[in-house]
């Protein structure tokens, strides 16, 4: 076996997050494949650190991987906090330093002080460019959920506010919880969802069938169905519409203010999720509301004309949150054949495009 294949699991520090990069179950098959495993203590993730241990994983005090050695590999979700200091280790990640994003130069800074590297989970793609790993199923699945809680909230109480959202234990007790709200089961709920073939539109699917929706009454629309251009009717004729879609150009918006004001009380639509978030983009298909919201004011009310239905907006953009414990796995287990690869990184193909890019971001970061 190649050298350098010790990687180190290190804490979550952004608020509320709960998710992991690796989780026991992946955390295991590294093990047995021959890597050194170390995992760090952490208060905030799902999975307890016993459940590491159980499996063979060395443990390490929390926030201590600055003091990892050299050639360990640190891996872990979210960014680091912000700090100048130098990093030396190799680190996965989510950076969110590719694409000028606020403060992008000082983050790259410090690999180019301490001679480290980056690799970004973003930018870890297959050899058709597709993400090898990306958390849009329970993106699309929460968001869902989050949508029919919304619903379901409305209907105790017309203009009700959703409550505060917490993380779910799993995916069971989400669907229970919802049904139950729901009366016992979602039958009778109409839903659309936009994007219906991607990776989030399919959860958002999934959870309308797990908490009863008929299968009619399920509307799954992408690219064919959407073709002949907005605003479409069929959204207002549904009580929920989530929309998942991957927007890359301009296009007609789904849903407008001017539709719900000739609407008025023939509106069925109750609550929109958006999911793509796609909240600032100049080509936003849902002109209708302007922020994201958060788990803890979970919705936005939209201005509709007095005296009809009331409409919602859940714009939340880290929702697989709610659900850490199945996003981690499914994360993690997508990224577990690449991860495998890792010991051979000089060579592996997604991983040298990985370094290639770091290399050129580092170089625009130095030049600016
Ligand atoms: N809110 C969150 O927490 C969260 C989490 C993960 C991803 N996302 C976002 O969700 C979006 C979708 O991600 P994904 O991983 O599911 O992408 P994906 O590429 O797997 O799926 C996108 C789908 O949208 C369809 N689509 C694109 N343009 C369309 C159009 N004009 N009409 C109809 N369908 C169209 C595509 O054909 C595809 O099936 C992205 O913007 C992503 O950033 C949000």
């Amino acid at each position: 076996m190649a050298p350098h294949t010790a990687l180190w699991l290190r804490c979550e520090t952004k608020t509320f997050e709960k998710r992991a990069a690796l989780t026991p179950t992946t955390a295991k098959k590294l093990l047995d494949a021959g890597f050194d495993i170390t995992v760090e203590k952490d208060p905030q993730r799902i999975f307890d650190i016993s459940e590491y241990e159980a499996v063979g994983c060395k443990i390490a005090e929390y926030n201590s991987w600055p003091s990892a050695p050299a050639d360990t590999t640190i891996i872990g979700l979210k960014e680091l906090p912000v700090t100048t200091d130098p990093l030396q280790h190799s680190h996965i990640q989510f950076a969110h330093c590719y694409k000028n994003q606020g403060g992008w130069r000082e983050v790259l800074d410090r690999f180019g002080k301490g001679g480290g590297r980056l690799y970004d989970l973003e930018f870890l793609q297959d050899a058709t460019g597709r993400r090898v790993a990306a958390f849009g199923f329970h993106a699309g699945f929460a968001g869902a959920a989050a949508g029919a809680l919304a619903l379901a909230a409305q209907k105790a109480s017309p203009g009700a506010k959703l409550d505060k959202l917490d993380p779910y234990p799993n995916e069971d007790a989400m669907v229970q919880d919802v049904k139950a709200k729901l009366g016992g089961s979602g039958k009778g709920v109409k839903a659309l969802v936009i994007g219906a073939l991607g990776r989030c539109g399919r959860g958002a699917v999934d959870l309308f069938r797990k908490i009863g929706l008929a299968e009619d009454d399920i509307l799954k629309w992408d690219l064919d169905e959407t073709a002949k251009g907005g605003p479409f009717q069929e959204i207002l004729d549904v009580d929920i519409f989530v929309n998942c879609i991957y927007l890359s150009s301009a296009i007609p918006p789904f849903v407008s203010p001017e539709q719900l004001e000739r609407a008025g009380k023939d509106r069925r639509l109750s609550i929109v999720v958006d999911v793509s978030c796609d909240t600032t983009n100049p080509f936003n298909p849902i002109p209708i509301y302007s922020i994201n919201t958060t788990f803890d004011d979970p919705t936005v009310a939209v201005t509709v004309p007095q005296g009809t239905t009331p409409l919602s907006v859940i714009s939340i953009d880290h929702l697989p949150t709610l659900l850490p414990r199945e996003a981690s796995e499914q994360f993690s287990g997508d990224l577990l054949p690449t991860l495998l690869e890792y010991q051979h990184r000089e060579t592996a193909r997604t991983w040298t495009d990985a370094e290639k890019l770091f290399r050129e971001k580092l170089a625009a970061a130095q030049a600016a």
